[in-house]
């Protein structure tokens, strides 16, 4: 495993090598040191976090304020992979300075490598004013979880031949405007395969099939740690949950019937320290 961090340029080499890349989401300072330990090659603090972490119905209510401060848990345990943090709704709409500035601060105060934006040809100009400012930026077309009510639904997307091509010609005005990623989300494996040969970046895929330069799946969805959704495109390492549930469980049934705490868990008073508490002849 490669020990130094992990750069844009890494990823287009990836690319190039038909490397596969390997992206996860994570949201907090554990899971970030487990997951750059396990390897991976990017971190997606993504606003998907509202749902899995903060309980939200849909990443819309997801602020400024809540990315940066998961951004920064993040930051402080990845020591390789890549952070890439999540621009959250509406922080990239206003004027190119405003979506400047929440961009930076992502990456002064939350100290990520490089910000994500959902959107396809209407974002060109806010793409093209970060990338000028140095700031690299990661697009996500498909299906964009921020326009979920305007798009109806969690659905697939690009699955006509006008769609499939509308998404191909966002993708390359994308990488035209200087993104060094694309997040490719719920697109049929022939499009998103025909998408990531087109452009020279590399093209991550969720819910998109084997074609694309790499992967990326959300912490939660992986772990089965209190994912109530069960996507197609999600695979389910390991059962996070149950064992959290069981050990929970076990723990409040040893309090409750004094099996906990035993002597080994506890620190003992010296002898002289009892008796003069107790008094003679009475010991713990
Ligand atoms: O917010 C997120 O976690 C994402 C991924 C699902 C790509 O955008």
């Amino acid at each position: 495993m490669r020990e130094k961090p992990v750069s844009t340029a890494d990823l287009r080499k990836c690319k190039q090598d038909r490397q596969p890349i390997a992206v996860i989401t994570a949201y907090d300072y554990p899971s970030a040191k487990l997951v750059d330990e396990a390897g991976v090659d990017v971190i997606l603090v993504g606003d998907s976090l509202g749902m899995v972490v903060l309980g939200y119905d849909s990443t819309i209510p997801v602020t400024m304020e809540e990315m940066l401060h998961h951004t920064k848990a993040v930051t402080r345990a990845a020591k390789r992979a890549l952070v890439v943090a999540d621009m959250p709704f509406l922080s990239y709409h206003g004027s190119l300075e405003e979506a400047l500035k929440n961009a930076g601060r992502l990456m002064q105060e939350g100290l990520a490598k490089a910000v994500k934006m959902e959107g396809g040809t209407e974002i060109v100009p806010v793409v093209k004013r970060c990338v000028q400012a140095g700031i690299p930026v990661m697009g996500h077309i498909g299906l964009t979880p921020q326009s979920v009510y305007q798009l109806g639904g969690y659905k697939v997307q690009g699955k006509d031949a006008q769609a499939a091509a509308k998404l191909l010609k966002e993708a390359k005005e994308l990488e035209e405007a200087g993104v060094f990623s694309l997040v490719l989300e719920c697109v049929p494996e022939e499009v998103a395969a025909k998408i990531s040969e087109s452009v020279s970046v590399p093209v991550i895929g969720i819910g998109a099939g084997a074609g694309c330069d790499g992967q990326v799946l959300v912490f939660h969805d992986v772990l089965s740690y209190a994912s109530t959704i069960k996507p197609k495109f999600v695979k389910r390492y390991a059962d996070v949950g149950s064992v959290i549930s069981q050990a929970v469980s076990a723990y409040i049934d040893d309090v409750r019937t004094g099996r906990f705490p035993a002597k080994e868990h506890s620190f003992h008073a010296s002898e002289e320290t009892i008796q003069a508490l107790y008094g003679e002849g009475v010991k713990s």
